[in-house]
């Protein structure tokens, strides 16, 4: 078979999700979608705002010349001076438009970190719960993965993450509004997490970066926003996207900005736009790119409620059905505890039912389930009325 040994190996770990997805289709053929609840996937389901096609409209009509040619690899300057503008404003820190390289989706964003930060054989902390498609990104670059159980409440634990690196390990990357957890972690967590890693760092005489994975940012149900990392932290890498919070995943649009005191900031300033080159990239897609500049700063406040009426929907379904969770912080996943000892058996019962989850053993969190409520209201209604008559 003309498929490299790494690649067939990911492929047999990630076929069963694969099996079960069409498992689901195969249900909705047959039953019709009335009777099908898919709430597996992390596919926003909110339109994106007014503001969103109308800067595209402007974009469109736009014909001062040569506006959907390349550009420099990292992307236009302006936009990046936006995205720096931005997290300067959310941070306090301060951020440039050199520190910024836009790029096709968070996706796309860790993809190039990982290809700039990795020799073969050098070392990735995760946290479990985490994001299946980090194994698979670290693989892509000769990495290996070690996965660290979380403390209490799914909140990583800032001295086993810290524990865990050893003199190849280049990266922690953590998640926060978590998939699949749907926790934010405390700022207390960031800053015992910093003194850590720094610690660890001077042992190791090599900077151990934090990639932040953000996507999910701006869907926040907390009394405040998520803390900021990089407040606490001076090596952090952050990424983020438009994807979740704005509905734009399928138009691929994200970033990454190095922090102003990481180490290596110079280097990193050249090395990342080059890693999107070498990847065949490129550059972000030139109209997303100036759309995504003039939704910056956009209020994310309708989305906020949009999301958090099915999260206090299902919050209060699952406690009358007493299945144990942990807080619904952020993002637009749940992630209860599994009712019966096998998560996979619990979720191919489900599956025949017509309610379609992930197991949390897809997260390495075996004896949990995800359940997404980014899906119309009345799937959840249906998904809602499956697990109760199933329990
Ligand atoms: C934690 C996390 N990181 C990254 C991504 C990828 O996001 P994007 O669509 O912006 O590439 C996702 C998408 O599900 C995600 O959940």
């Amino acid at each position: 078979m003309p498929i490299a040994t790494n690649v067939r190996g990911a492929l047999e770990r990630a076929s069963w999700i694969r099996r079960m997805f069409e498992a689901a289709n195969k249900l909705r053929a047959e039953r019709g979608d009335a009777l099908v609840a898919d709430m597996s996937l992390g596919n926003p389901c909110n339109e994106p705002p007014a503001a969103f096609f109308e800067a595209l409209a402007a974009e469109a009509r736009d014909r001062t010349g040569l506006r959907h040619r390349y550009m420099t690899n990292a992307g236009y300057p302006e936009v990046r001076e936006a995205v720096a503008r931005h997290l300067a404003g959310r941070t306090g820190l301060p951020y440039e438009a050199a520190d910024v390289c836009m790029t096709i989706g968070a996706a796309g964003a860790l993809n190039i970190l990982l290809r700039t930060l990795l020799d073969p054989g050098d070392e990735v902390i995760l946290s479990s719960p985490c994001f299946v498609e980090y194994p698979f990104y670290v693989e892509n670059y000769g990495g290996a993965c070690c996965m660290v159980p979380p403390g209490e409440g799914l909140v990583p634990d800032a001295a086993r993450l810290a524990d865990a690196c050893t003199a190849n390990t280049r990266a922690v990357i953590l998640n926060a509004p978590n998939n699949p957890s749907g926790r934010i972690y405390p700022e207390r967590f960031y800053q015992d997490l910093a003194r850590a890693l720094a610690i660890r760092s001077a042992q190791l005489s090599r900077a151990i970066y934090l990639i932040f994975d953000d996507p999910y940012h701006h869907l926040w149900f907390t009394e405040r926003p998520p803390p900021e990392p990089a407040r606490s932290y001076d090596q952090v890498l952050y990424v983020s996207s438009f994807s979740k919070d704005l509905g734009l995943a399928g138009d691929r649009i994200g970033y990454v900005a190095i922090h102003p005191g990481a180490a290596d900031r110079e280097d990193l300033r050249r090395a990342l736009p080059f890693a999107l080159r070498a990847l065949g990239q490129v550059n972000a897609p030139a109209t997303m790119q100036r759309v995504a500049a003039r939704l910056i700063d956009h209020p994310r406040d309708d989305v906020r409620a949009f999301y958090r009426r099915r999260r206090d929907r299902l919050a209060g379904a699952l406690a009358e059905m007493g299945l144990e969770h942990p807080p619904l912080d952020g993002a637009f996943y749940a992630f209860p505890k599994c009712p019966e000892p096998d998560d996979m058996v619990f979720c191919r019962r489900m599956l025949d039912k017509g309610l379609v989850l992930v197991p949390g053993s897809a997260f390495a969190t075996p004896g949990h389930f995800r359940i997404s409520y980014a899906v119309d209201e009345d799937v959840l209604e249906r998904g809602i009325s499956i697990l109760r008559k199933s329990l």
